[in-house]
């Protein structure tokens, strides 16, 4: 199966599908999604060089797929960590801060492409002109943080204008329609972390993925309330914030994080892990609009395939549909 766009002849994947670095969430995500053939996505939060060296050791032992890794802005602080992603990586994304010519060219130094997630047409613009190959456009329908502040459709009509290079879509796409909806509207590629979130190998807590199971379109909230550890909008299920409205101030559980137990205070940014312990109910369970897509709990690499051959019937049937509209 392979689904031929400027993304996937630049990263060298068989379909148009990254699936988002997702901070805390396994490293085994990254390498189904590669083995299946979209672009799997480590993070590099929190991690020093030396750790992501090892993951990349492991992750290579498993797929020789395409592998990017994804770094944000607000928690990168040793910058040698990047060096590490560039070696080893197809494309190395930045997300939430100010595009960086010094980082592109870190990044392009080291011998990968440069991507990064932004939320606005300005942001869109500057990414490209400070050397980006790839610009991510991130609507408000998204799940995690979001820097997007317009629907994506909207937003990705005036980026195509505005901009040359390869535009990936990300917000609320969890089906095959959305997959082909994005490509037909003229993104290169699509990005999705929610739907990855409910999936054996995403590391996510069994409760978290059950509420994703559980939840609509509807039942997600763009919010500032998990903000202990890093201010800044998200969207997470809307029956996350209220357990959490219902707890006293101070500790609710804790996660495990590179071996280290840490403690998780009400309304932190940290999601729960399968270890987590605790009000798990209550902790930050990111989703977007498209959680509505998900129906059980199902290997990343069935999801990747389902969304990709389904994608390809609907544009098929679409490029009929339009040719004889314009015929
Ligand atoms: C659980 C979760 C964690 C996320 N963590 C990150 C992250 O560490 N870095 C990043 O660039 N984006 C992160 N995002 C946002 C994604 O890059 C992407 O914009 C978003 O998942 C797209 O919307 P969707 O969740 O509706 O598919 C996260 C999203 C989710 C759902």
């Amino acid at each position: 199966m392979t689904l031929t766009t400027q993304f996937t002849e630049l990263v060298g994947c068989m379909v148009p599908i990254q699936c988002a670095g997702m901070g805390t969430a396994s490293p085994l995500l990254a390498v189904e999604v590669a083995k299946a053939g979209g672009l799997g996505m480590l993070s590099g939060v929190m991690m020093t060089a030396e750790q992501l060296e090892t993951v990349f050791a492991d992750v290579q032992a498993n797929t020789t797929g395409s592998i990017g890794t994804n770094f944000l802005i607000p928690f990168l602080e040793d910058e040698s960590v990047i060096d590490v992603a560039a070696k080893h990586s197809r494309l190395v994304d930045f997300f939430y801060g100010d595009p960086d010519t010094n980082l592109v060219q870190r990044v392009h130094d080291g011998g990968a492409l440069v991507g990064w997630q932004v939320g606005t047409v300005r942001e869109a613009i500057l990414a490209e002109k400070v050397g980006c190959d790839i610009v991510i456009l991130q609507g408000v329908e998204a799940g995690g943080h979001v820097r997007g502040t317009r629907g994506l459709l909207t937003m990705m009509a005036d980026v195509l204008d505005a901009v040359a290079c390869p535009i990936v879509a990300a917000g609320g796409i969890g089906t095959p329609r959305a997959v082909a909806m994005a490509l037909a509207a003229g993104a290169a590629a699509v990005r999705i972390g929610t739907r990855f979130a409910a999936t054996p190998e995403s590391g996510f807590h069994p409760d978290y993925i059950d509420a994703l199971i559980d939840a609509d379109g509807e039942d997600t909230v763009y919010t500032e309330k998990f903000s202990v550890g890093w201010e800044a909008p998200h969207r997470v299920l809307s029956r996350s914030v209220e357990a959490a409205a219902k707890l006293p101030e101070g500790i609710i559980g804790e996660v495990e994080i590179g071996g280290q137990q840490i403690e998780v205070p009400r309304y932190s940014v940290f999601s729960p892990l399968d270890t987590a312990t605790g009000k798990v109910n209550a902790m930050a369970q990111y989703a977007g609009q498209g959680v509505s897509a998900i129906k059980s709990c199902e290997p990343a690499a069935d999801i990747l395939r389902q969304l990709a051959e389904g994608a390809e019937t609907i544009l098929k049937a679409d490029a009929e549909r339009l040719n004889q509209m314009l015929s």
